[in-house]
């Protein structure tokens, strides 16, 4: 009969240990302890999100409600400032101010121009937003090379928008308690208008994110942002007239183009040119479902 080895007899009864026995159950009711408090952190960790969250929309909106009172408190409004200086400087090789620019209502008209773009322009034969037609207005007035302009458009966290930016803001500014109001009547409007739709719709890159995966919901958020509702016309027309805003948690003020540039680094996507075909459809599709909506610029944001 073949004989097991006396450490691993089957037949045999281990002895019963109990100071292991002990020790496992110890280690036993240790793992469930420290599996309990990991829970419980990662539970405390997620209301401590949502508590923080709260605060956060609530320090805002208090905020808002001061600079309601207070409007000139916003520091958006240095850079409306920085933005009219540079509108009526002689600047650009042709050292000339961009008070002949026309943004649709006529050369220099300021005044309520924004809240009809974008618009088809027959001079550049093609639709165009604020941005794009300050770059236009810079490139044919100023004689500023369209390359130099498009050159690392958007400001670093901290540094003040770029010129292109401040003047954006300064237009916008001249529109706020004013609706918006572009027509996209012309078919190059409707053309413009319909491609923006489709590329909110769209999926595409390495995620294959279209604008709607994050924007098509009430109540969705990524990490600890709010994401706004913007394929609902409402919540559209709530956010979208308050770009070109200032960005608490970037320090500077950020143009609907630089929010869009955001957005497709969210979807992993090569950055769009500023003023490009893609940016100038997108935004013509987010101003279309905020039609009606108000615009108050600079607007303040997380
Ligand atoms: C992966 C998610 C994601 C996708 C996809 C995405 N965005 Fe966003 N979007 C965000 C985040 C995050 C914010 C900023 C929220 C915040 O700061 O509170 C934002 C903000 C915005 C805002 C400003 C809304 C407001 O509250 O004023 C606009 C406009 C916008 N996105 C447009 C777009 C467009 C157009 C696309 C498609 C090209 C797009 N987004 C795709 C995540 C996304």
């Amino acid at each position: 009969m073949y004989s097991y080895p006396a450490h691993n007899n089957p037949n045999k009864k281990p002895k019963k240990n109990l100071e292991t026995k002990n020790r496992t159950e110890d280690q036993q009711v240790t793992l469930k302890r420290t599996l309990l408090a990991v829970v419980c952190a990662a539970t405390a960790a997620v209301s401590f999100a949502a508590a923080q969250d709260a605060d956060t929309e609530k320090a805002i909106e208090k905020y808002r409600q001061m600079l309601r009172a207070d409007p000139w408190s916003n520091p958006g409004f240095l850079d409306v400032d920085r933005g009219e200086a540079l509108w009526k400087t002689a600047r650009g090789p042709n050292k000339v101010s961009l008070e002949k620019c026309d943004l649709g209502k006529g050369p220099g008209k300021v005044e309520g121009a924004f809240a009809e773009l974008p618009r088809f322009f027959a001079d550049a034969g093609k639709v165009m937003d604020l941005e794009s037609r300050l770059l236009w207005c810079q490139e044919k007035l100023q004689g500023f090379s369209h390359a130099d302009l498009i050159k690392r458009p958007h400001p670093g966290g901290g540094a003040p928008v770029k010129d292109t930016g401040a003047l954006a803001t300064y237009v916008a500014s001249k529109s706020s308690g004013m609706k918006y109001a572009a027509k996209f009547a012309h078919p190059k409007e409707k053309e413009v208008l319909a491609l923006g739709e489709t590329l909110f719709n769209r999926r595409s890159g390495p995620f294959d994110f279209a604008c709607t995966t994050c924007h098509a919901e009430s109540g969705k958020r990524i990490r600890l942002q709010g994401l706004a509702h913007l394929a609902d016309p409402k919540a559209a027309a709530k956010v979208v007239g308050e770009w070109p805003a200032y960005r608490v948690s970037n320090a500077h003020v950020m143009t609907m183009q630089h929010r869009l540039v955001d957005c497709y680094w969210q979807m992993r996507l090569p950055e769009p040119e500023l003023g490009s075909d893609v940016t100038v459809a997108l935004i013509s599709y987010l101003t279309n479902q905020a039609k009606g909506g108000d615009i108050s610029v600079p607007g303040l944001k997380r």
